[in-house]
C-alpha cells in the first residue's frame, strides 16, 4: 500500500540555528523558513536527491510538537511521511487491521497542499507516520 518515503520531518527548538547547521556542517541546500499557522510550525524544506528533510519549530500557541520538544529538547525525529496513491483507501485499510488513525479519520490538507492523515505511533513502534496522497 504504502509508496515512496515523501519526507522525514525533524522538530527543532530553533529552525534558523537547525538550518544553519544542516548547511554548515552538512553541505545541505535549505529553503528559507515558512511559516504555516494552520499547521502550527515554521520549516525548512532541506533538499536531498532522494527525500526531502523538514526542519520544524513551534509556531504560535497550541502547536502539535510543543510536547513532542518538551519530551525532546534537543530536538528529534518527530514523523516519517509515506505517499499513497488513495488516501480513504489506505485509511480503511489500516483501520481493518485494528491501526488507529489520529483524530476523526478525515483527511487534512498537509503542508504539500495534499490530504494527510497521521497515525498513532503506539501501533508503528513508537514512530508517528503521516500518509500523503499523492497523484500520479
Ligand atoms: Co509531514
Amino acid at each position: 500500500m504504502i509508496g515512496r518515503v515523501n519526507h522525514v520531518a525533524i522538530a527543532v527548538p530553533d529552525v534558523e540555528a537547525a538550518s544553519a547547521t544542516w548547511q554548515t556542517s552538512l553541505g545541505a541546500e535549505c529553503s528559507q523558513p515558512q511559516d504555516l499557522p494552520e499547521h502550527g510550525v515554521r520549516l525548512v524544506f532541506v533538499t536531498a536527491p532522494n527525500v526531502k528533510i523538514e526542519l520544524m519549530e513551534p509556531l504560535g500557541e497550541g502547536s502539535p510538537i510543543v510536547s513532542f520538544l518538551g519530551r525532546n529538547p534537543d530536538g528529534g525525529i518527530h514523523h516519517i511521511c509515506y505517499e499513497v496513491a488513495d488516501i480513504l483507501a489506505a485509511r480503511d485499510q489500516l483501520v481493518g487491521t485494528g491501526a488507529r488513525v489520529l483524530g476523526d479519520g478525515t483527511p487534512r490538507t498537509g503542508a504539500h497542499g495534499n490530504p494527510v492523515l497521521f497515525l498513532h505511533p503506539k501501533d508503528f513502534c513508537g514512530t508517528l507516520i503521516e500518509l500523503e496522497e499523492v497523484s500520479g
